[in-house]
């Protein structure tokens, strides 16, 4: 068994992690934060998204976010899009990339988009056209890779389906979400070898929420079958505003400690990254959620 020599890690703070917040954030903080991110020396930052306001309040300051941040060379900001109205938003926007997102269950898929998998994915054809055209590339998420708030166990067959569409529909890659957390490093191993089987494994991300306190195990067996990039939130920030309950992605000062420990090379300052993580949550008034994090500030002050 060997691991990866070098991780990509998509960061999903300042759209998964703040899109569950209660209080309005300020523009001017999640400005703050994805440019603090870059200095850390994040290159894929997931930005914001371009969904219904009235769905995902929050995130209703998507342009003026944009308009705002400092654009690092050599740094992705990514956008959720989930039809082509979310579409010409990002691209007014000038966003780098953006994400369409479907789901694995069909309960899923209706509470959080209003429509059904087959549906959902007619919308992202267009989306994925008018990207392509523009050269925008685009990512795909499968919601409820293992299991759904709604329905229960997720069979890793129809995962693999959903996966295999949206990377054949011209995504260039396809993260897993285990939304709610419920994985353990068994159904995880079997959910990723079902996708494996009809997508490459370079072409397949993980993101993993922690509700169960499962996510960095996760991290860990996908490592080991050659996953070699994984989604995560700075300070496990976050919750999905369609999954009750469920808590944030697994931290990224976290995922990083775990990774240079192995000596596998993100291009992470994690000093830097854990005095992130301590000003979002300070700043939003949350304990930070992060171990590695809450750790090396600790014996740094
Ligand atoms: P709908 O109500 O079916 O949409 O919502 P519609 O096309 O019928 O339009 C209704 C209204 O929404 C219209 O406005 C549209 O203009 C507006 P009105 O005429 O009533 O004033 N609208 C939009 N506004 C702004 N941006 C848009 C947009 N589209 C329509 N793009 C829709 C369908 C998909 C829009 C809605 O259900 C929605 O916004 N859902 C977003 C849900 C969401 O953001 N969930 C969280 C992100 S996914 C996630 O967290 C999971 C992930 O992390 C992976 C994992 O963990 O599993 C990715
Ligand atoms: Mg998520």
């Amino acid at each position: 068994m060997t691991y990866p020599a070098r991780v990509k890690i998509v960061e999903v703070g300042p759209r998964d992690g703040l899109q569950n917040e209660k209080e309005v954030v300020p523009t001017e903080t999640k400005v703050e934060l994805i440019n603090r991110l870059a200095e850390a020396g994040l290159s894929m930052i997931e930005a914001t998204s371009f969904v219904s306001p009235k769905w995902v309040p929050q995130m209703g300051d998507n342009s003026a976010v944009m308009g705002a941040i400092r654009r690092r060379p050599g740094v992705t900001y990514s956008v959720l899009t989930p039809n082509l109205q979310g579409f010409d938003g990002a691209v007014q926007a000038q966003a780098d990339e953006v994400a369409i997102f479907g789901a694995a269950s069909e309960a899923f898929s209706q509470k959080n988009i209003n429509c059904s998998i087959a549906e959902s994915l007619k919308r992202f054809e267009p989306v994925v056209s008018a990207a392509s055209a523009l050269e925008i590339p685009v990512r795909g998420y499968v919601s409820c890779v293992v299991g759904c708030p709604y329905a229960g166990t997720v069979d890793p067959q129809k995962t693999a389906e959903i996966a295999k569409i949206l990377f054949d529909m011209g995504c260039y890659e396809v993260s897993l979400g285990d939304t709610i957390g419920v994985g353990n490093p068994d159904s995880i191993r079997r959910m990723i070898e079902a996708c494996a089987r009809v997508v490459p494994i370079e072409k397949l991300a993980g993101h993993y929420h922690d509700t169960y306190g499962m996510a960095i195990a996760n991290v860990h067996a996908s490592l080991e079958m050659g996953m070699a990039t994984f989604d995560a939130s700075i300070a496990g920030l976050g919750g999905c505003p369609y999954a009750k309950g469920a808590s944030g992605n697994v931290a990224t000062e976290d995922v990083v400690y775990l990774l240079h420990g192995l000596g596998i090379e993100t291009g992470i300052d994690l000093a830097k990254l854990a005095a992130v993580g301590d000003w979002i949550s300070s700043t939003i008034n949350r304990p930070n959620g992060a171990k590695a994090g809450r750790a090396l500030c600790l014996n740094a002050a």
